[in-house]
C-alpha cells in the first residue's frame, strides 16, 4: 500500500502556505528535489544500507521502496523495539523528521546516524530513495527543478576544497563529525591503516576501491603529518 498521492497532494499544500525562504521541512521542497544529488549524498547511509532491490541487509535494511513504504518491515532485519512500536508508513513528512534527527523522531531507534540538518538535502536524499522502488511517488509544484540550474555549492563542513572532498565528506560523516578527521595528520599508510580499523572494528562498509583510492589521494594531499589544514582557533 503506497499513500503516494495523498502525501505528495499533503506537500504541495503545505509549500503554498509557507515562504520557501523559511522552509523547514523537507516535504515543502519535494518538488524541487534533485534525486542526482540525493544518490552522492547516499554515500553516508552506505556504510550501512544498501539501496537497490533485493540488496542485502548491513548495519541497517535494505531500503528499497521505502518511501511510502511500511515501516520496520523489511524481511530478516532484526529492528529495534523502539522502530517496531513507531509503525505504519514512511510518509515523507515521518522519513523527514527521521532524516533531520534519528533518535529524536523515534527515541531509542539503533540507527547510529546523526541526521542530515539542511531540509533541501534531505528532499533531495527522500528523492533518491524513491527512485528506488517499483511505484515511486509523484512530487508536484515547487517551481523550477534545481536538477535544471547549477548545482548548488555544497557544504563539506570543516574540510577543505579539493578532488574527492565529496567522498571523503560522505564516507566519513556517517558516523562522526568531519571535525575528527581534520584534526589528525598521517601519512597515506597511516590513513589506509585508519580506514581498515573503521571497517574491521567501528562496523564501516569496506569502500570501493576506486573511493578507497579518492579518499586516500585527498586526505595525504590535505591532511599529512605537517598537518596543512590543522584547524586553528
Ligand atoms: C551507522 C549506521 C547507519 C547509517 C549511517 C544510516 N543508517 Fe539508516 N538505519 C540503520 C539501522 C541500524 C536501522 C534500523 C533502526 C532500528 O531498528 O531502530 C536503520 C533504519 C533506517 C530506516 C528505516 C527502515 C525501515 O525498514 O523502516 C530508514 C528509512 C533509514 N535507515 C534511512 C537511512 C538513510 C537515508 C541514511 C543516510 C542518510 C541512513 N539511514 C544512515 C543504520 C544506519
Ligand atoms: C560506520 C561508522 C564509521 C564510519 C563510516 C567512519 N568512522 Fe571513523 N570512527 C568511528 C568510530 C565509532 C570511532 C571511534 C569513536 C569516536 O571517537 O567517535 C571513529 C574514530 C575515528 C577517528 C579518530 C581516531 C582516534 O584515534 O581518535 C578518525 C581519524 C576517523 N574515525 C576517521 C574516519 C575516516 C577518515 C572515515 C571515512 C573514510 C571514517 N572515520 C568513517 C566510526 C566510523
Amino acid at each position: 500500500m503506497r499513500l503516494g498521492s495523498i502525501c505528495a497532494t499533503l506537500s504541495l499544500a503545505m509549500g503554498l502556505s509557507t515562504a520557501p525562504a523559511l522552509a523547514q521541512s523537507a516535504s515543502e521542497l519535494m518538488g524541487s528535489a534533485d534525486p542526482a544529488k540525493g544518490e552522492r549524498a547516499f554515500r553516508q547511509c552506505k556504510a550501512c544500507h544498501t539501496v537497490e532491490s533485493g540488496g542485502p541487509n548491513r548495519v541497517g535494511p535494505n531500503l528499497y521502496g521505502i518511501v511510502g513504504g511500511s515501516v520496520a518491515a523489511v524481511d530478516g532485519f532484526k529492528y529495534s523495539p523502539a522502530l517496531s512500536e513507531f509503525g505504519g508508513e514512511w510518509s515523507v513528512e515521518r522519513l523527514d523528521a527521521f532524516l533531520e534527527d534519528p533518535r529524536k523522531a523515534v527515541p531509542g531507534t539503533r540507527m547510529g546516524f546523526r541526521g542530515i540538518s539542511d531540509p533541501a538535502d534531505r528532499a533531495d536524499m527522500i528523492a533518491y530513495l524513491n527512485s528506488n522502488s517499483d511505484a515511486p511517488m509523484t512530487f508536484e509544484g515547487g517551481g523550477e527543478s534545481s536538477a535544471s540550474t547549477e548545482p548548488a555549492e555544497e557544504d563539506f563542513g570543516a574540510l577543505v576544497p579539493g578532488e574527492g572532498v565529496d567522498v571523503v565528506y560522505y564516507s566519513c560523516t556517517a558516523c562522526h563529525s568531519e571535525m575528527i578527521v581534520v584534526q589528525q595528520g598521517k601519512t597515506r599508510h597511516d590513513w589506509d591503516k585508519m580506514l581498515d580499523w573503521m571497517v574491521e572494528e567501528q562496523g564501516m562498509s569496506e569502500p570501493s576501491a576506486d573511493d578507497r583510492t579518492v579518499i586516500l589521494d585527498y586526505l595525504e594531499a590535505h591532511y599529512n603529518t605537517d598537518r596543512p589544514n590543522f584547524p586553528k582557533n
